[in-house]
C-alpha cells in the first residue's frame, strides 16, 4: 500500500540500514561537521578570552585609566552655608552655632593627635614623590601630616568659636584632589588669594591667612589616589576676615594661584576660584 510505502521511505530517511546513513548522511560525514563546528566555537572562545586578557592586563587597580583631565582643580569652602552665603548676627549664638559645629566636624580628621598617628611627617618645600619601580607597586604609600594646630587662630584650639562670635570669622578652603597633580614649578607652592567682588573692595577690611600666605605646601602633592594613598589629608588654607564691614552683603572670590594652573577658562569658569557672600549683623 502506498500509506505503508511512505511510512518506510521515511523510517529509511533517519536510518537507512543498507547504506548506513543517518538523515541522509553517513557517521564519517556527521562527525566532521561537528568537529568543524567544534573547533570553530572553540576558536570564538579563545578569542573572546584572549581578548578579555589583553583588556584586564591594561588596567592598573591602583590608578584609574581614565580620569577627567581637569586642568584646574575645584575648590571648596568650609562652612559651606547655604548657596555659599554665611550670614549671621554675631550677638545671636544660635545663628552661628552651626557654622561652628560645621568646622569642628571639618577639622577633627585633622587634629594633630589623629594625624600622628595616621601619616608622616614630610620635609616640607618640595614633592613627596612615591612611585612604584616597575610592576613592584610601592604600596601602601605614606602621606604627610596636615595638623589643625597650623590653622593657628582657625584651629579652633585658641578661639573655640573660630572667631565667628566677635565678628571675624573664619572660613577653611581646600582644593579637590586631582591625581597625579604637581601644582607649582620652580619649588613655588600654590597659594590663595581673597579678594571683595566689584563693589565690595572697600567692605572686606583686612585679612589674615593660615598657614602664611596661604599656600599649599609642595609636600602634599602629588595626590596618587584613594587606594594607594590611603590615609591622605588634603591640605587647607584658612582665611581671617578681621575687619570685615557689618551689616552688609560682601561678596567675596578666591582663587588658587599656581603658575602652571591656568586661570579658569571661558568654558570652566569655576574652577581654581571660589565665590561666596558673607554678611555680619551686628545689633551693637
Ligand atoms: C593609616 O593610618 C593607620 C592608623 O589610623 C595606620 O595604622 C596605617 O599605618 C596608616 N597607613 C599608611 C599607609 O600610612
Ligand atoms: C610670604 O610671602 C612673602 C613675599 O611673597 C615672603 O617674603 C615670605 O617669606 C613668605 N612667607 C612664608 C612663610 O612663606
Ligand atoms: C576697620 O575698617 C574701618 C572701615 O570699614 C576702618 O575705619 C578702621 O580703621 C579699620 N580698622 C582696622 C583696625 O583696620
Amino acid at each position: 500500500m502506498a500509506k505503508d510505502d511512505k511510512k518506510s521511505e521515511w523510517k529509511e530517511f533517519f536510518w537507512n540500514p543498507r547504506t548506513g546513513e543517518f538523515c541522509g548522511r553517513t557517521a564519517g560525514s556527521w562527525g566532521l561537521i561537528l568537529l568543524f563546528y567544534l573547533a570553530f566555537y572553540l576558536f570564538l572562545a579563545c578569542l573572546f578570552v584572549l581578548t578579555m586578557y589583553v583588556m584586564l592586563q591594561t588596567l592598573d587597580d591602583y590608578r584609574p585609566t581614565y580620569q577627567d583631565r581637569l586642568a584646574t582643580p575645584g575648590m571648596v569652602i568650609r562652612p559651606r552655608g547655604d548657596q555659599l552665603e554665611l550670614t549671621y548676627t554675631i550677638q545671636y549664638t544660635e545663628t552661628w552655632e552651626r557654622y561652628v559645629q560645621a568646622l569642628n566636624n571639618f577639622l577633627s580628621p585633622y587634629s594633630d593627635s589623629v594625624q600622628s598617628q595616621k601619616n608622616i611627617e614630610c620635609k616640607p618645600d618640595q614633592y613627596f614623590i612615591q612611585e612604584d619601580s616597575g610592576s613592584l607597586k610601592n604600596f601602601p604609600k605614606r602621606s604627610c601630616q596636615f595638623k589643625r594646630s597650623i590653622l593657628e587662630e582657625c584651629s579652633g584650639s585658641q578661639d573655640p568659636y573660630y572667631g565667628y562670635g566677635n565678628g571675624m570669622p573664619c572660613v577653611i578652603i581646600k582644593i579637590n584632589r586631582v591625581i597625579g597633580m604637581l601644582p607649582g614649578k620652580d619649588k613655588q607652592a600654590p597659594f590663595v588669594t581673597c579678594g571683595a567682588k566689584a563693589d565690595d573692595s572697600d567692605k572686606l577690611g583686612a585679612l589674615e591667612y593660615y598657614p602664611p600666605n596661604g599656600t599649599f605646601n609642595l609636600m602634599y602633592y602629588p595626590y596618587y589616589g584613594k587606594k594607594s594613598q590611603v590615609n591622605y589629608s588634603q591640605p587647607l588654607v584658612a582665611i581671617k576676615f578681621l575687619n570685615i564691614t557689618k551689616n552688609e552683603d560682601v561678596n567675596v572670590e578666591c582663587r588658587i594661584n599656581a603658575n602652571n594652573i591656568p586661570e579658569g577658562s571661558e568654558r570652566d569658569k569655576f574652577a581654581g576660584r571660589v565665590s561666596f557672600k558673607l554678611r555680619i549683623n551686628s545689633i551693637e
